[in-house]
């Protein structure tokens, strides 16, 4: 990165920074000289993540409002301030067709990728940002704008996400901006199962010929985060190496949709072949 984009000095919070998009976003605001805070579930990630960093970190699931409300605390307290709220983390499950979801997985599909951004920024604007101005970046999909195989409650929840990106944004202006990145398919844990089986077949059918890296996701949310992006809010970026406008690119299938109807995350069982 060349420029800092007046980050340098400013504090961030960032979700789900442990590994994947997250973690290649804090890296990357810390490289433009922003104090960060990273969270995620596992403790010894969270302390190593931090540490790599120079920054501070507490694990937790951001399911939990003492959690959220725990980490707006060390932020304020270590750094004095919060700046950029990165909402990252999240889950990709229930996965399956609607029909057979489980309404407690439902609901903590809904806890996990939307209840946590609005409750973290709730946090956030009481603390700090509602008197001092900030800039949050919520992470949605480009999954979240159509439909697709078995991922019904995660399109769903990101769909609200989006929404609720450009609710708080005229909500929370002019002190603070509120955006989204939506990626497309991006080499993490979370899309193993998606890109792994067969990759070059996905990303032939990609207008930009390749999967998307966690860099390539972390650049976008940092410009949003930062004085670059002043006078954008309610937007929502979309980096998906051209998944949007593929239909104008080729003609065959779309390697991910059939990946996700035969393939499933570690720990679900295989959707049956039809
Ligand atoms: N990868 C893709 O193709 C893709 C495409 C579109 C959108 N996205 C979005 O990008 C974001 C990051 O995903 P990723 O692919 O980078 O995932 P990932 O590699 O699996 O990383 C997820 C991170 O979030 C943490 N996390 C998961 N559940 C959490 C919870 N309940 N509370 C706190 N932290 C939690 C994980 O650590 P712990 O497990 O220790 O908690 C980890 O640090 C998500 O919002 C995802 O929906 C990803």
């Amino acid at each position: 990165m060349t420029s800092s984009y007046g980050l340098q000095g400013r504090a961030a919070v960032v979700t789900g920074a442990t590994r994947g998009i997250g973690h290649a976003v804090a890296r990357q605001l810390a490289a433009a000289g922003a104090l960060v805070c990273v969270t995620a579930r596992d403790a010894g990630e969270v302390r190593r993540t931090a540490a790599e960093l120079g920054g501070v970190g507490v694990a937790g699931s951001v399911a939990e409002p003492d959690h959220l409300r725990a980490v707006v605390d060390l932020a304020l307290r270590e750094f004095g301030r919060i700046d950029v709220l990165v909402n990252n983390a999240a889950t990709n499950l229930p996965y399956g067709p609607l029909m057979d979801v489980d309404p407690r997985a439902w609901r903590e599909a809904f806890a996990v990728n939307v209840e946590a951004p609005l409750r973290l920024v709730q946090c956030a604007w009481r603390a700090w940002m509602g008197e001092h101005g900030g800039a949050v970046v919520n992470v949605c999909t480009e999954g979240a704008a159509h439909v697709g195989p078995n991922i019904g409650a995660y399109g769903t929840s990101k769909a609200a996400l989006a929404h609720l990106t450009q609710q708080l944004a005229g909500e929370l202006a002019p002190k603070v901006r509120v955006n989204s990145v939506s990626p497309g398919l991006v080499r993490t844990e979370m899309a193993r199962f998606v890109w792994e089986p067969g990759e070059a077949e996905v990303a032939a059918g990609l207008p930009l010929g390749r999967i998307g890296e966690p860099e390539d996701v972390a650049r976008a949310v940092v410009w949003l985060a930062s004085d670059a992006a002043q006078w954008v809010t309610g937007a929502d970026l979309l980096v998906d190496g051209g998944t949007r406008v593929r239909a104008a690119y080729a003609a065959g299938p779309y390697g991910v949709h059939e990946r996700l109807r035969s393939h499933a995350p570690d720990g679900v069982d295989a959707p049956e072949l039809g």
